[in-house]
């Protein structure tokens, strides 16, 4: 829905914190996430795009979780098993929750045919049935727990069989259209004394039908009995040869029975997510709605359009985000940390007050208490920053631990290394960890010292409090106090420079005085210096 930019979405889900309501005891969920969603052009099946970091079809789940207390099914098809395999890890991450219940429904021949398949074999008179059941789009990520209570409020309020929500839009194409009795009326605002009579999707609908512009959101609370019992009756006659849910609609009124509706008053709740034009749009107002948020809760971000923040990240209270920060996947900042410029942090845990330099970028790290890193650190998975640690420029670290105050300040590698406290790693020391077959541990333990440019074949160990001289190469372990010094030593040769500058240049035919005793002919000369630069690669 790309009308009128409105203010203030912020519903009461998973963006936007947690909702202290209860769920609703008497109400099932059904979520549709079968579709093969082909107007998205993707390999991947539409329920599964991300918006803010988060599946799409996370957003209802967490939804219908919220509100319907007697369970919530998915009807699953199109990438079934990849789906499938999403909501079992979402499940086995939040304790205390009922399991959802996956439904397969094979080859999706329309959203009637996908409840059909969640409904088949439940009996509405049971002891334990649900009385209604809230049914929801997949592929509608924006929509708020709190207009699905008001739906079930108007729901119980009018005992309805099927309460609907629709939008007023301004170019409701591509939407299935609420036709109401006084349909002579078609371009009007809301009508809300005009009863529904039926829904026309977009494919079907005539010229006339199409000008009106109250579109089905695709959400529904409808009584389970009529559910149960109407969904077999429907045909696929239309354009689309699609067993259609919104026909339900004209089969209630036929009957006589009460058919509700609800609209929307910020048509952009009502989002449903059929392209890439419509994904973009939706992951702009949920960035919007989080960083709403995580602004009321006391976090400083002195640009929040550049600062992108999944939608499962946590900030800590006077936190700062300087411009262009990226927060992915489950990172958690704590209190009082800044974060500097053109950084990006995905699934980190920082604790409070921890200073991130510009420029960098981290992965599976965590970084306690007053660390600091950057500018231009490197962190990949299973890093480790202790309390006060420093971890500098162009330091690329990867399953290391850098212990409590120790500093790493300048162009280093540490792979697979465990270090003490108070260690101070010179510039450019690298841990050699691989060598071409498998990886090795190196450790450092506390308050040791390594010179500039130390290389670490591992598997080695530098004992407590030790130092290395810069520039070694260190193969064997350095015993705790010892200073080991591994590189070749150092020769001295007095007046050699001063003689090479008194040479004569190329092209020079005169000996100079200096060189008394040597061949001063030109070749002589050039053989000389060559002689000494060779030597002086040594
Ligand atoms: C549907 C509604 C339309 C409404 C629009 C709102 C129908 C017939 N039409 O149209 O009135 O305006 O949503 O966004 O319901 N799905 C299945 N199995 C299927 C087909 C679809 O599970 O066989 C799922 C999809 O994965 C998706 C949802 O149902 O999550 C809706 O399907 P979609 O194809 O997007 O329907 P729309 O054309 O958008
Ligand atoms: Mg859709």
């Amino acid at each position: 829905m790309k009308q009128q930019a409105m203010e203030g979405t912020q519903g009461q889900r998973g963006v936007a914190g947690p909702s202290s309501s209860k769920a609703i005891p008497s109400v099932a969920a059904i979520i549709m996430a079968a579709g093969v969603g082909k107007r998205m052009r993707s390999k991947l099946a539409k329920v599964l795009h991300p918006i803010a970091g988060r599946p799409m079809i996370l957003f209802a789940i967490e939804l219908a979780e919220r509100v319907a207390g007697k369970g919530t099914t998915v009807v699953v098809g199109h990438q079934g098993e990849q789906v499938k395999a999403l909501v079992q890890a979402q499940c086995a991450a939040r304790e205390g929750r009922s399991a959802i219940r996956l439904v397969d429904q094979g080859q999706p021949l329309g959203t009637g045919h996908a409840v059909l398949q969640a409904t088949r074999g439940v009996s509405p008179t049971s002891r334990d049935a649900a009385s209604a059941y809230l049914i929801l789009n997949g592929d509608t990520p924006l929509l708020s727990e709190a207009t699905v209570r008001e739906l079930w409020r108007l729901h119980e309020a009018q005992q309805a069989t099927i309460t609907l929500l629709t939008a007023m839009l301004d170019d409701p194409t591509g939407y299935g259209r609420v036709v109401r009795s006084d349909t002579p009326g078609l371009n009007g605002g809301a009508r809300p004394n005009a009863v529904v009579s039926r829904i026309v999707e977009d494919r079907d609908a005539d010229e006339r039908e199409r000008e009106i512009r109250e579109v089905n959101v695709g959400t529904y609370l409808i009584d389970a009995r009529f559910l149960v019992e109407a969904l077999d009756k429907i045909q696929p006659r239309n354009v689309q040869k699609e067993y259609y849910l919104t026909d339900l609609v004209g089969m209630a009124v036929e009957r006589g029975l009460r058919v509700s509706a609800l609209t929307l008053h910020d048509f952009r709740e009502g989002l449903g997510i059929n392209s890439r034009q419509q994904l973009a749009t939706a992951e702009q107002v949920v960035r919007q709605q989080i960083a709403t948020r995580w602004l009321a809760e006391g976090v400083t971000m002195r640009d929040p359009a550049t600062t992108w923040i999944d939608a499962d990240v946590t900030i800590g209270s006077d936190s700062v985000l300087y411009p262009h920060v990226t927060l992915e996947g489950k990172t958690q900042i704590g209190e009082d940390c800044v974060i500097r410029s053109h950084v990006r942090l995905t699934d980190c845990w920082l604790g409070n007050r921890v200073l991130v330099q510009d420029c960098c970028v981290a992965r599976e790290s965590r970084l306690e208490e007053d660390a600091t890193i950057g500018p231009f650190t490197h962190l990949r998975p299973g890093a480790v920053v202790r309390r006060r640690a420093k971890v500098g420029n162009f330091v690329e670290m990867k399953q290391a631990d850098l212990g409590e105050g120790s500093k790493a300040n300048h162009l280093t590698y540490l792979g697979n290394a465990k270090i003490g406290k108070k260690v101070n790693i010179g510039a450019g020391t690298v841990t050699c960890n691989y060598d071409g077959v498998r990886k090795y541990e190196t450790v450092i333990e506390d308050e040791a010292f390594l010179g500039s440019n130390t290389l670490l074949v591992a598997p080695v160990t530098v004992g407590r409090g030790s130092l290395v001289a810069a520039g070694s190469t260190v193969t064997q372990d350095v015993p705790e106090d010892a200073l080991a010094i591994a590189r070749a030593s150092q020769l001295n040769r007095p007046g050699w420079a001063a003689k090479r500058r008194a040479l004569p240049a190329p092209g020079e035919v005169k000996a100079p005085e200096t060189l008394k005793g040597t061949k001063a002919d030109k070749s002589g000369s050039r053989a000389k210096r060559k002689g000494m630069a060779t030597k002086r690669k040594r």
